[in-house]
């Protein structure tokens, strides 16, 4: 099957009122783990890839790798730019080969992030891209804000509904509460906010931050609107600790496989838990 966008993915979860999971992949193991959970659950997909990813795997290889799986899998899938920050490697993605990507201007004014995310939807939609913009500050957990801080950098509701009215973009990531990274407790989200951005704005929510959020927590998010959900840490321990684990077990392992091979299948047994949660599951 060819790529699709992100937003062919969201049309469908809007009606049947579940979420797609968007998995970060950086390399080759991470990539066939999520393509595997996805068949596993006949769920569509999304797969993301940062900028570091980028940096790491180089732009072609995470394209081919992913164009590969995708020509070969039954179920549709995404490939999404995360927190694309950087025009140029914004443009890179979706002249060669992203079928999405995520502009993230959310450091900027709220002017100029109006400005640049028109701009990346001007050179996106005529090429059948979708566009995913930020609003608000969704931080890490190690930046170490004060509450009331943590409240400035939420996303305005009011603020939200112009930004949406004036861009025309395909779905919003919004700061209610969650942060990337591992939390340190248990992290609380703010409802009320997420209710009324969605009533204001009309679009598809994005939630970022989506690991360590309790089950609960979740289901409720989808209930008021979250269609996409952004899943990276707990996947990056489900394989580094089955690949530490491994290790152990056998200390003297000089094959790589032998230490990547449950580090990917740990990865896959998380993702199909996520994909389930979401309600992605036989949606394909
Ligand atoms: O949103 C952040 C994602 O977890 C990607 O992280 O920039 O280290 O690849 P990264
Ligand atoms: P986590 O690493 O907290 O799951 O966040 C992922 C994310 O939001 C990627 O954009
Ligand atoms: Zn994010």
């Amino acid at each position: 099957m060819a790529f699709v966008s992100v937003a062919d993915l969201l049309g469908p979860a809007e009606a049947g009122g579940y979420a797609v999971g968007a998995f970060n992949a950086n390399n080759m193991e991470i990539t066939q783990a999520i393509v595997r959970a996805a068949e596993a659950e006949n769920s569509p997909v999304i797969i993301q890839a940062s900028q570091g990813a980028i940096t790491y795997a180089g732009l072609d290889y995470i394209v081919a790798m992913v164009r590969v799986a995708a020509d070969k899998s039954k179920v549709p899938i995404a490939l999404h730019l995360d927190h694309g920050t950087d025009m140029e490697q914004v443009e890179r993605c979706i002249f060669h080969g992203f079928s999405s990507v995520m502009y993230d201007g959310s450091k900027g004014s709220l002017e100029d992030n109006i400005t640049l995310t028109r701009r990346v939807i001007e050179l996106a939609r005529p090429r059948g891209i979708s566009v995913e913009a930020e609003l608000g500050k969704i931080g890490g957990v190690e930046d170490n804000v004060s509450v009331d801080e943590k409240e400035a950098m939420y996303t305005d509701p009011d603020e939200a509904e112009r930004f949406v009215a004036a861009t025309g973009v395909d779905s919003l990531a919004i700061a209610i509460g969650t942060a990337h990274g591992q939390y340190k407790g248990e992290p609380k989200l703010d409802f009320e906010r997420l209710d009324k951005i969605r009533r204001l704005t009309g679009v598809p929510i994005v939630l970022h931050g989506s690991s360590g959020v309790p089950d609960d927590a979740i289901l409720k998010a989808v209930s008021l609107g979250v269609r996409k959900i952004n899943i990276d840490t707990n996947i990056r321990e489900a394989f580094v600790w089955a690949m530490q684990a491994a290790m152990e077990k056998n200390p003297k392992e000089i094959d790589p496989r032998k230490l990547l091979g449950p580090a990917r299948d740990a990865a896959t047994e998380v993702i199909r838990e996520k994909i389930r949660l979401f309600g992605s599951s036989g949606r394909a």
